[in-house]
């Protein structure tokens, strides 16, 4: 491992604590010479540390859990769809951390409501009530019309909790005998990382090594109704829910067959079965709808919520359902020491009220048509299908004509050319930029991906990625361990 002789932890650490010590300081001052209304201090951007980008991504080399691979490439400042680096080089973010910057880095009025809420009241903890949970509570279920809304943390623990709410509707509502409660989710889902959600994964990669799962899951390919139907023509009397991601979006932007949620919710009701959205990547007008299930016209019995709900300044999820649902969860059933805290309901209010001023889904239903048909018209040959909806897209690559490069490749080279995105299983790139973009930046964006693809069809053309020879002692594809395809996630 790579290890960095010049530099010293302490030194750094010692940095960042006076410069966070003298800027709570100031604040203070400024805020005990003015008046009890007067407006919070805002604390100047100092930085934290002094690392540079090979230090940063040493220490996190050293010290930091190895669960991820990310680009050579260090956040250091960011603003809309602008970051750069320690050194200043400058970057066009077009993942928006999976989608939790749909506001764009450090929107002003997320900014402001974060820093007026952290010198107001942080935390409660919900043994007590506070007074702004309530009005976020109000907002969400008005916003998206449900009647009760269970506030958590991250993604994955708002489906943590809306399988324990499906499992406790079915045991209590529905009747299913205690213990027998199945869930069907679909092959390719992506629903976090915590052993309830890794459990429907098909991803030998999240699943392997951390068995027993846990049981009670029923599996369907996603978009295939009759297997749907016939699943819970078999199961449905002990099935509690179906839990879809709209759009499946780790899977690499698949977008299911019109038609296809409609149907499925209507099997739902056939089968007194709760049908659940994942809106946690596809929710809060990524796709061009304020949920994505609203291109069809589909109400859920639970809608999850996360990410852009905390506008990229936050982590807050919800779990949204009506009374008859949600109301299976009790006193002492459930619960979280931040969930519904007031730091992060006040972000959340100003996350929605942004997206709601600023008209950002019909910006990204626009944005992202203009955007599919641009790429649909370049007739790349390196790009087999552009997908999506709104400004979730991607480019699936054509692997035979990218010969030995990969969609890494790519986006390695659109790193060099300033613009940021990753790939998702091998062979797809996902597109999806905050939706504050404006039409100069997607313009550029646009026109610095076209060269870069140009220069990768130049370097294939003059054989600089060979394909590579086959290896005859390499281990065949893993497989899911539920459906047995390779390429089932
Ligand atoms: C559809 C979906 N569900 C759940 C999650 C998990 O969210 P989190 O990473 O906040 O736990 C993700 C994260 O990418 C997601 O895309």
């Amino acid at each position: 491992m790579f290890r960095l002789t010049s530099f010293t932890l302490p030194h750094t650490v010692r940095g960042a604590a006076a410069a966070l010590a003298a800027r709570a300081a100031s604040t203070q001052t400024a805020s005990a010479a003015g008046s009890s209304k007067a407006k919070p201090q805002v604390a100047t951007a100092e930085p934290v540390t002094d690392l540079s980008s090979e230090e940063a991504i040493a220490l996190d080399n050293e010290y930091g859990a190895h669960n991820y691979s990310p680009l050579d490439v260090v956040f250091s400042r960011a603003k809309g769809l602008n970051v750069w680096d320690p050194e200043g080089n400058h970057y066009y973010d077009f993942l928006s951390a999976y989608s939790a910057l749909n506001q764009g880095h450090l929107h002003p009025k997320l900014v402001a409501a974060a820093i007026n809420q952290t010198q107001t009241l942080s935390l409660s903890s919900r043994a007590f009530y506070n007074d702004i949970f309530p009005a976020f509570a109000e907002k969400i279920c008005q916003t998206f019309d449900y009647e009760a809304v269970l506030p958590m943390n991250t993604g994955a623990e708002a489906v943590e909790s809306a399988l324990k709410i499906a499992r406790k509707w079915a045991t209590d509502v529905k009747g299913v005998p205690s213990g027998s409660v199945q869930i069907i989710s679909a092959c390719g889902c992506f629903h976090g990382r915590t052993l309830g959600a890794i459990s429907m994964s098909c991803d030998p990669d999240a699943t392997e090594g951390f068995h027993p799962l846990v049981p009670g899951q029923l599996k369907v390919d996603f978009g295939d109704l009759a297997g749907l139907e016939a699943t819970l023509a078999e199961h449905g009397e002990s099935v509690g829910a179906l839990l879809l991601e709209p759009i499946q979006g780790e899977a690499g932007v698949v977008v299911p067959p019109d038609g296809y949620l409609a149907a499925a919710r209507a099997l739902c009701d056939k089968h007194n079965v709760l049908f659940i959205a994942d809106e946690i990547q596809t929710g809060i007008a990524r796709t061009g709808r304020m949920l994505a299930v609203d291109h069809d016209n589909v109400r859920p019995d639970i809608v999850l919520l996360g990410k852009a709900l905390g506008g990229g300044i936050y982590p807050i999820s919800a779990v949204l359902a009506d009374r008859d649902v949600m109301d299976v969860i009790t006193p002492g059933t459930h619960g979280s020491t931040f969930g519904g805290n007031p730091l992060g309901a006040a972000v959340a209010i100003a996350a929605l009220d942004v997206v709601a001023e600023e008209n950002l889904a019909a910006t990204a239903q626009a944005k992202g048509e203009a955007f599919r048909a641009r790429f649909a018209a370049l007739r790349s040959p390196l790009i087999k299908t552009v997908r999506g909806k709104g400004l979730l897209n991607a480019f699936v690559m054509d692997t035979e004509a990218l010969q030995g490069a990969s969609a890494t490749d790519l986006c390695h080279m659109l790193k060099d050319e300033g613009v940021l995105c990753k790939p998702t299983h091998g062979h797809i790139i996902r597109l999806a930029p905050p939706l504050t973009i404006t039409d100069e930046e997607m313009d550029d964006v646009c026109e610095r991906v076209e060269t870069t693809l140009a220069r990768l069809e130049a370097e294939i053309a003059a054989g600089k990625h060979p394909v590579p020879q086959a290896d005859p002692d390499a281990p065949p594809p893993r497989a899911c361990e539920r459906c047995g395809r390779a390429d089932g996630w």
